[in-house]
């Protein structure tokens, strides 16, 4: 739902060719496992880097409603101080609109021996189990039920073990990873995820003092029971947003540095960007891009890291509209994330889906503005890009879902001489 007085939606106006330097802000993603890490200890946690953006307000409200206090420190430093934990069971309100939410199981588990959570809300993108996360508090020696909606979980003291991920689930992951901390002995989480963001946990959770091996690769190991402190943490760049500008720089034929990234992190983008054709340099944390004409299609996945992030094959599928021929799109995490197909239509692109997670797109055709509804952020964010290249005016409705995740992106693509406006 739009949150009250929130902007409902973006006019653009396309054919803009975007040109200059953008900063990256800190990882939405990283930022909700580092927010729900500062439950684990009584001493101020913190955070650096964080992006202004829906869901790390909406966080705060979950950690708020357990007694944690929140608050700014800086324009991107928050403060958080979890001496005075005295709920284990966030309102189901705020945990059934914000999927990341779902970490405070793990952090609570952990400090407090128990906690309860509906089943966590999220973006439609298709079925988003949480067996991974009960079956590993389990395997940790948690009793695990339902009180009603909640899901419960209760431990006298937890122990380390092995633990197999059916799915290497990144919230899955950094759920058992908060709880292992606390646990009594060694932890080893294997076909864990393997995203920088998981990476981006452990560095936190070391910060505070946690034995951590392995994060970044498909196997963990945690050595528990150490005493956690306060830490000071800087949340990582943003992936999802820095690929956001790549891609935004390649389909309007600009020439864009994205500035504060992290490439190493988006290597599969820039492999596809230059196996479409695109020029594209990176050193240690900058990427520039410069579209070409007549970009060549590609085959495209969408996997667990390091392959192609799936929060990115939206984005991805926008500009082969623009490549000669015809691409191939497989999305293969979620099984539902291929809706925004019909908005494209709308615009003009020949694109087919066969199934749910199969996209067929035949290009190049011209996109026309149009209405069309941000489906999720990264649908949203997808269909922002389609209305810069788009001939015309594009209006994208529900733009809540997009400010969820991306910080001020009206006002960063502006200064890259996008024309684009909140109604
Ligand atoms: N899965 C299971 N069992 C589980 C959990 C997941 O089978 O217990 C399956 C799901 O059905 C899905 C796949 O695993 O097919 C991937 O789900 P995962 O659990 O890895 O996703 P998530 O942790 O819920 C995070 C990000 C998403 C991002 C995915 C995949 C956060 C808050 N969300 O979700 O980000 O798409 O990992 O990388 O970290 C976004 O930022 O827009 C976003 C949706």
């Amino acid at each position: 739902m739009a949150p009250e007085g929130s902007s409902s939606a973006f006019i653009i106006e396309g054919g803009h060719r975007l040109r200059g330097e953008i900063t990256v802000s800190g990882s939405k993603n990283a930022t909700l496992g580092a927010m729900a890490a500062a439950l684990l200890v009584r001493e101020e946690c913190i955070l650096d880097n964080v992006p202004r953006i829906g869901d790390v307000e909406h966080m705060a409200q979950v950690l708020r409603s357990l007694g944690a206090a929140v608050e700014w420190a800086g324009s991107h430093a928050l403060r958080i101080n979890a001496d005075g934990l005295h709920s284990s069971s966030p309102p189901t309100e705020l945990v059934g609109n914000l999927r990341g939410s779902f970490l405070v199981m793990g952090a609570l588990l952990g400090r407090l021996g128990e906690a309860s959570c509906p089943p966590p809300g999220g973006d439609v993108i298709g079925q988003r189990p949480i067996d991974v996360h009960l079956a590993g508090f389990a395997a940790l020696g948690a009793r695990v039920s339902r009180d009603g909606e909640k899901f419960v979980v209760q431990a006298d003291s937890l122990r380390g073990a092995d633990v197999f991920a059916d799915y290497p689930s990144v919230l899955g992951t950094q759920n058992l990873m908060l709880a292992a901390v606390m646990a009594e002995g060694r932890t080893r989480i294997v076909n864990a995820a393997a995203e920088p963001e998981v990476q981006g946990l452990a560095d936190m959770l070391q910060l505070m003092g946690a034995r951590i091996s392995g994060a970044g690769s498909h196997t963990i190991e945690i050595t528990g029971g150490e005493r956690l402190r306060g830490a000071t943490y800087k949340i990582i760049p943003d992936r999802l947003e820095a690929g956001t500008y790549a891609i935004a720089a390649a389909i309007t034929r600009g020439e864009v540095e994205v500035q504060a990234a992290c490439p190493e992190h988006l290597l599969s983008l820039t492999h596809k960007l230059r196996e479409a054709g695109v020029h594209v340099e990176t050193d240690a944390d900058r990427i520039w891009v410069q579209g070409v004409a007549g970009m060549n299609s590609l085959m495209i996945q969408a996997l667990p890291y390091p392959g192609l992030a799936t929060d990115l094959q939206a984005l991805v599928a926008v500009l082969l509209t623009q490549a000669q021929g015809v691409s191939y799109i497989h999305e293969r995490v979620f099984d539902n994330r291929l809706l925004y197909a019909g908005e494209l239509q709308k615009m003009g692109a020949d694109i087919l889906t066969t199934g749910t997670t199969t996209g067929i797109i035949h290009g190049p055709t011209p996109l026309i503005g149009t209405r069309v509804q941000a489906l999720d952020v990264r649908a949203g964010a997808a269909l922002i890009l389609a209305g810069l290249a788009a001939k015309g005016r594009t209006e994208v409705t529900d733009i809540y879902h997009v400010d969820r995740g991306y910080e001020r992106i009206d006002d960063k693509l502006r200064s890259l001489g996008a024309v684009i406006e909140r109604a």
